[in-house]
């Protein structure tokens, strides 16, 4: 058997689903059950009725889905596909930081721990982030983390002030404003559509911001036949399979090479996906305490977005 068919065989064994992120290699997003953007990979598991959830993402994505799903078996190809933004912010220092601020209303974004989700009002996705934001009591001053860019961003957006933790992606900061206009010089035809996890220098040349399934939906509606994306590169694989027709450049970064990857999402591989069905690890497992404190504002934030 090849490992795709191992792979199918597994499924049908443990009565799973496999939930892909658009940012894997092209490969696992073909094999999915589902690809989407976070928030849609977190309303999808909360109400799949499988046995085992098997998360291709990085760890904050399958332990929102562990949060919304306690008595599912929930999987992740490999446990230290990790997140800078979750990684950048740790209890201590943020309970530390979010105490000289006079009891703010918290809005998390998603990629964050599960300790930080517990210490959180509400949490948010780049998808619905301006929506949640707007839902906050107009009296009360908002601290917003781990993602400073997102943040500033959506501070213009809603004319809303924050306070920022100065997390940052380390895939969407290293576009290159320079490169990017050089590569507009040179496809004058092309809208740039980015992140708003790019930083400000970067967002300022963007014709549309959006989350990867905004981006990936104004692709595909836009009458332009070229796009400069400026997000993480497995997205071009949805994008040329709504579009065939049209063309997608990589946005170019510091390091001079092309391949926007994410470390963290691209550690997820064929075998590996094989391998922790077969084993049934590595396994999402939280405290059911804490499990319980991370769900209030998770789900909040579900209730919010589908109202
Ligand atoms: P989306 O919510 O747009 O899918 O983004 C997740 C992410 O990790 C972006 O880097
Ligand atoms: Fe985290 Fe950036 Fe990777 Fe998204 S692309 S998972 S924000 S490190």
């Amino acid at each position: 058997m090849d490992i795709l068919d191992k792979i199918a065989a597994e499924k049908k064994r443990l009565n799973a689903v496999i939930v892909s992120h658009y940012y894997q290699e092209d490969e696992i997003q073909d094999l999915a059950d589902f690809v989407g953007d976070s928030l849609a990979m977190a309303q999808y598991c909360e109400k799949s009725e499988a046995d085992v959830l098997v998360v291709c993402g990085v760890r904050f994505m399958a332990e929102t889905a562990k949060i919304v799903n306690p008595e599912k078996t929930v999987l992740l190809p490999d446990l230290e596909a990790g997140c800078s933004l979750a990684d950048s912010c740790q209890p201590a220092p943020f309970q530390q930081f979010k105490s000289k601020l006079n009891d703010p209303y918290v809005v998390m974004y998603i990629n964050s721990n599960p300790e930080i989700k517990a210490l959180s009002d509400v949490i948010c996705t780049s998808s619905n982030a301006e929506k949640i934001i707007r839902s906050v009591p107009k009296d009360r001053e908002i601290l917003f983390g781990p993602d400073r860019h997102l943040g500033r961003y959506l501070m213009q957006k809603t004319g809303r002030p924050m306070t920022l933790w100065q997390g940052v992606c380390i895939v969407h900061e290293t576009f290159n404003e320079k490169k990017i206009l050089a590569l507009k010089l040179e496809h004058p035809d092309a809208d740039v559509i980015a992140h708003p996890e790019c930083e400000e220098t970067v967002l300022q040349h963007a014709d549309f911001v959006g989350s990867t399934s905004a981006l990936l939906k104004y692709s595909q509606t836009s009458p332009k036949k070229k796009f400069i994306v400026l997000t993480e590169s497995g997205i071009l694989h949805q994008m040329r399979k709504a579009s065939p027709d049209k063309t997608f450049l990589e946005g170019p970064n510091d390091s001079g090479c092309a391949c926007n990857e994410c470390p963290y999402m691209r550690l997820n591989t064929l075998e590996k996906l094989y391998q922790c069905m077969r084993d049934g690890k590595p396994e999402i497992q939280m405290p059911e305490e804490l499990r319980k404190k991370a769900y209030i504002p998770l789900r909040r934030m579900l209730e919010i977005s589908a109202a």
